[in-house]
């Protein structure tokens, strides 16, 4: 388990980064419950685009799930005063190289249809390989198909592509 400032630290920017309508987020417990299993990993980005150090702003994180050689984003947000300067570019480019070191040989993750991160998903390397249709169902009662992108580790050279 994290230390609580770690938990901290990611439920703030959980908190400033997704937009409620979406119901994306998660609560505090769900993100326990998660680190509690062991195959899940958390990364921490300050703005200049390495871990926070003690009393340090956290302006990003992420939260994924190793299997086999597979390895899940299950969680991924810049909080947004610190946005478009390439944190989350940043951010993916340190979840990939660390989920390397754990085995994983593909990248996965899921997100919303219509969400702008999946430019930054496709300048890095994903493109999308399934859709659950009506997966998602906002404040306002629509539903919205959640799309699957996958990236094949060797593909990846640590930089978003352009
Ligand atoms: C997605 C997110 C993490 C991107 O963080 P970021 O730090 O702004 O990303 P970067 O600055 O590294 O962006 C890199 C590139 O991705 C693309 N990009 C990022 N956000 C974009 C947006 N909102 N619209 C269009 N393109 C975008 C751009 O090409 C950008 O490069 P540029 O700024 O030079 O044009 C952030 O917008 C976020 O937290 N969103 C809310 C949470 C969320 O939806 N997470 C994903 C769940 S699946």
């Amino acid at each position: 388990m994290p230390p609580g400032d770690d938990i901290d630290r990611i439920m703030a920017v959980m908190v400033a980064a997704f937009d409620p309508a979406f119901g994306e987020a998660w609560n505090r417990r769900q993100v326990e419950d998660a680190l509690l299993l062991g195959n899940c990993h958390y990364l921490l980005i300050a703005e200049h685009g390495e871990a926070p150090l003690p009393g340090e702003p956290t302006a990003g994180f992420s939260l994924s799930r190793h299997g086999y050689e597979e390895e899940e984003l299950l969680l991924f947000a810049v909080d947004p005063q610190y946005r478009r300067r390439g944190l989350g570019a940043a951010l993916l480019a340190q979840f990939a190289a660390s989920a390397r070191t754990r085995g994983a040989e593909r990248l996965l993750l899921e997100m919303r249809q219509d969400n702008p991160a999946e430019h930054l998903y496709r300048q890095f390397g994903f493109s999308p390989v399934g859709r659950r249709a009506g997966y998602y169902r906002t404040a306002r009662g629509a539903c919205l198909d959640a799309l699957t992108f996958a990236c094949n580790c060797e593909e990846i050279d640590g930089e978003a592509h352009s």
